[in-house]
């Protein structure tokens, strides 16, 4: 298993070093200028080992088999598939590749996304001996050597390299909204915090809900950013340039502010009714907050805001933290 585990690593960075030589080739211009167009660099580009899969059926396999490596290992690898009429062809076809390394530097897997509107926009290699999307993060083998501080949680492929380009070099991603406790712990192997930037859309806030719980569990330290006018990091910065990114990190907020203002958007609180629920789901809120002076500091200011007495509140928070023991 050691053996076959060590030759799907071989066998993927050959591909990727196939699918890189490929997109460097004048028949693979529009693939380049795709990459261009969406204003990564060449220095990027060759940084992340960006590639191409051509629109053949059969070009990786030729150029693999001919390396000595079986079809069954690249059916294994997820490379290739097979028909039921029995014959292989391959996985990746007329996309920009993405290869996925981990922390060790060995390639694991591979992103495939199309250049157009077509779908799948994102095809990604299955589940293998080596690679588990459960439990991997795109751009961690850069990201780990700065992750000190923090760390900066996104969910794509371009959004980990648009903040690379721009400097953020500790950015990383979960390769979509899935993210697990497996995501967390691995994280908390390298940073005591996390800046969540997940895409502003519904399934981002989603995600970033289950990513402050997640993160939560294993004693990582969160705040989100809150993108207006961009729906995700890549885009932002091509929109507002890197120092305003640079001031959405400054200004960003803990888990609590994020609760409190995706809450808070919800209601007039001049309107007693909505007042009403907002104090409700603002008490849930602080009531799971474990630091006495963290509570006491959000109780005060919601009491502020509403104009309900400070002790009221307090005492709906204490109230809410017996039910839960
Ligand atoms: N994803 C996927 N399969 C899809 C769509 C998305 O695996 N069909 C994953 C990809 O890793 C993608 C991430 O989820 O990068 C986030 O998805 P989305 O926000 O829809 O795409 P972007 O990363 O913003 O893609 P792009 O900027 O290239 O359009
Ligand atoms: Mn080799
Ligand atoms: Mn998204
Ligand atoms: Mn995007
Ligand atoms: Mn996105």
């Amino acid at each position: 298993l050691k053996k076959k585990r060590l030759r799907l690593f071989d066998l993927n960075r050959d591909a990727a070093r196939f699918f890189h030589q490929t997109l460097l080739e004048p028949q693979a211009k529009p693939a380049l200028d795709y990459l261009l167009g969406r204003a990564l660099t060449m220095r990027t580009i060759k940084h992340f080992g960006l590639g191409f899969a051509s629109d053949d059926w059969d070009s990786l396999l030729k150029h693999l088999t001919a390396k000595g490596y079986t079809r069954e290992e690249l059916r294994e690898a997820g490379l290739c598939s097979r028909s039921k009429s029995g014959s292989f062809y391959d996985y990746f076809r007329n996309r920009v590749i993405f290869p996925i390394i981990d922390v060790r530097g060995g390639v694991i897997g591979f992103g495939g996304r199309v250049m157009d509107q077509s779908l799948p926009k994102y095809l990604n290699s299955p589940d293998t001996l080596v690679f588990k999307k459960s439990s991997n993060l795109y751009g961690l083998n850069f990201a780990k050597a700065n992750a000190k501080q923090r760390l900066i949680l996104t969910e794509g492929y371009m959004d980990t390299i648009a903040l690379h380009q721009a400097g953020f070099e500790n950015a990383l991603a979960t390769l979509g909204t899935a993210i697990t406790q497996e995501h967390a712990r691995l994280m908390a192997r390298y940073t005591k915090e996390v800046l969540i930037a997940y895409d502003s859309d519904a399934a981002g806030q989603k995600a970033t809900d289950k990513a402050i719980e997640y993160l939560g569990e294993v004693g990582i330290k969160v705040k989100v950013i809150r993108m207006t006018g961009g729906k995700d990091p890549d885009e932002y910065i091509k929109t507002f340039g890197r120092d305003k990114f640079n001031q959405l990190i400054e200004g960003s907020g803990s888990h609590i502010e994020y609760k409190l203002a995706k809450v808070s958007s919800k209601y007039d609180i001049h309107i007693d009714e909505q007042r009403v629920e907002y104090l409700k789901e603002t008490v849930q809120i602080l009531s799971a907050i474990e630091s006495p002076i963290e509570r006491e500091v959000y109780a005060a200011r919601i009491a502020r805001e509403t104009g309900v007495d400070k002790a009221a509140v307090n005492a709906e928070v204490a109230r809410a933290r017996k039910a839960f023991a």
